[in-house]
């Protein structure tokens, strides 16, 4: 991206405002980490409870000194294996992570992404970026500049245009602050690959009260469509019965059996959205299974067929 684009959008976060940033994942809402009143605009026009932490983004190479206030074993083994990449780890917070940015938790998670605007954004900027996925709390992330425009117009200063995100669906989040490592949120950097590099098996998260973790809310990452969940073989007896009721439906199917689960995750939001725009009431879904990038899948679209 042109240096021009990369410096305007580095005196946009100095000035405490709020930018559009692509990253290999999803596009983010980003804020000067360290600014409390910019990361307090990111709840707001997000309208996101304050107690739901962000994610602070760092250029590679950049040191975790004063973010976290231990660098633990673990996280360094994951670090050199997975960062630059789609990995958010969950660290005891050092001085520089704000309790604005972390929701007012002793932990603070901490990312390196790998897409090269994000990088020569962070590596202009100097210091950490705080982002969340840019959308409105609750709904599809973006996973192009245009879903970010198209989400939240004018509350944003400016989206740097980096294409269509290359993985689709949200970081993989292991907590590494309780001792033995635990899957917070599945995605492609999957259980399998963290418990080899590991040498142990990371245990999934048992749905923890204490740990606010914003995905485990009841029917996120949800369209206005319906979604719900169907094997493969009652979708023709759900088509006839829907058509019967003039209800106008869609089939997804992410099993994986006609499509590889990396195209899956990458087309799901934006599959999700079109469904929208299609005045589609109801998406019935077919899931994979799930080994590998298949349990981010599988999660983010039960959320997305949660109650509401
Ligand atoms: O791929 C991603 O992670 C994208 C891109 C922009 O980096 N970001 C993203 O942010 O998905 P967000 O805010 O939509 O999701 C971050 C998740 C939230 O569910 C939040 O609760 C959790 O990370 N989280 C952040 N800090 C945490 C902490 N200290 N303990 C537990 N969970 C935390
Ligand atoms: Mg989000």
């Amino acid at each position: 991206m042109p240096d021009a684009e990369i410096q305007a959008a580095v005196a946009r976060l100095r000035a405490g405002e709020l930018v559009g940033i692509p990253t290999e994942t999803v596009y983010g809402l980003g804020a000067d980490a360290e600014n409390d009143d910019a990361v307090a605009r990111i709840f707001a026009v997000k309208r996101r409870p304050r107690n739901h932490p962000l994610i602070v983004h760092l250029a590679l190479g950049a040191s975790l000194d004063g973010w976290v206030s231990e660098a633990t074993p673990d996280a360094r083994v994951l670090a050199k294996a997975f960062w630059p990449g789609p990995l958010t780890m969950i660290l005891p917070r050092g001085p520089r992570s704000h309790l604005e940015v972390t929701g007012g938790q002793n932990t603070v998670a901490v990312r390196v992404p790998a897409h090269p605007v994000a990088q020569q954004l962070l590596r202009a900027f100097g210091g950490g970026i705080a982002a969340p996925s840019a959308n409105r709390f609750g709904s599809v992330s973006p996973t192009t500049a245009q879903h970010v425009r198209d989400d939240l117009g004018h509350d944003v200063a400016c989206v740097l245009d980096g294409g269509p995100c290359g993985v689709g669906i949200e970081s993989t989040i292991v907590d590494l602050s309780r001792g033995r490592p635990i899957l917070l949120r599945p995605g492609s950097v999957s259980r399998e690959q963290l418990s080899a590099v590991l040498g142990r098996e990371v245990e999934v998260n048992s749905n923890d009260a204490a740990v606010r973790v914003s995905g485990q809310l009841e029917s996120h990452y949800a369209p206005r469509a319906r979604v719900e969940i169907v094997e493969r073989e009652s979708v023709a007896a759900r088509e006839r019965a829907a058509r019967d009721h003039n209800e106008r439906i869609t089939v997804l199917d992410a099993s994986g059996i006609n499509e590889s689960i990396d195209d899956i995750a990458r087309n799901l939001y934006e599959n999700l959205r079109q469904a929208d725009l299609d005045g589609i009431e109801r998406v019935l879904v077919i899931l994979p299974t799930d080994e590998g990038l298949g349990l981010a899948v599988r999660d983010r679209l039960m959320r997305a067929a949660g109650p509401r």
